[in-house]
């Protein structure tokens, strides 16, 4: 990968309830910090817009905290990093009988082989996923929260609920059964650059 194909745009949040951060970074072969903000797209020429729409971005995973989500842009798709909390880990064991596909074997979205676990990751502390429904598209919602609340079983043990149809998935993105969604959610190609840094949209060195 070269320097000249790795502009990047990412516009992230970080939610956990209590704080929210707005996060743009934005460069050529840049590593966009999560408070960092740049020049933005608007000054690229089209064929450099063209290429930022399709590029990998960078995004610096080093402030996020156990229980964290950042949501990132790649390639007009929101794409989430979870940082998963050792009890949320624990979770994947008790829904392991209940998901539809429990080892991603479904191929309408690949699961790259490195995301083929019981935690759909590379590291299984941090999930990284596309948040966009299988069924028909919308962005399922966070519930993070256990317990029985409206719309999910009394032994729920914390993932997404999509609020258009009610397909539900597990901390890793795995679709629960008897759900309209036919598939997990997608895990978009990623690798790190480094422990601090993400790279979405590319899995290999060129
Ligand atoms: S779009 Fe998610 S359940 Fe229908």
């Amino acid at each position: 990968m070269s320097d000249s194909a790795t502009a990047l745009v990412a516009e992230g949040t970080v939610d956990n309830g209590r704080r929210t951060w707005i996060a743009i970074t934005c460069g050529v072969g840049a590593v966009g910090g999560i408070a960092t903000a740049v020049p933005f797209v608007s000054t690229f020429s089209p064929s450099e817009r063209a290429k930022a729409a399709g590029a990998p971005v960078q995004v610096d995973i080093s402030a996020l905290k156990p229980g964290e989500k950042l949501t990132v842009e790649w390639r007009g798709k929101p794409v989430w990093i979870l940082r998963r909390t050792p009890e949320q880990l624990e979770s994947l064991k008790k829904t392991e009988s209940q998901v539809a596909d429990p080892n991603s074997d479904r191929t309408q979205y690949p699961t790259p082989d490195y995301a083929k676990n019981v935690h759909r990751s590379i590291k299984p502390e941090f999930f990284v996923g596309v948040g966009i429904c299988s069924h028909l598209g919308c962005s399922p919602s966070d519930k993070f929260q256990t317990g029985a609340q409206p719309s999910l079983p009394d032994d729920w043990q914390g993932g997404f609920l999509c609020p258009c149809h009610g397909s539900t998935f597990d901390i890793a993105g795995r679709v629960f059964k008897n759900k309209p969604a036919p598939d997990n959610l997608e895990v978009p190609p990623h690798m790190y650059l480094s422990d601090a840094v993400l790279l979405i949209g590319e899995d290999k060195k060129a």
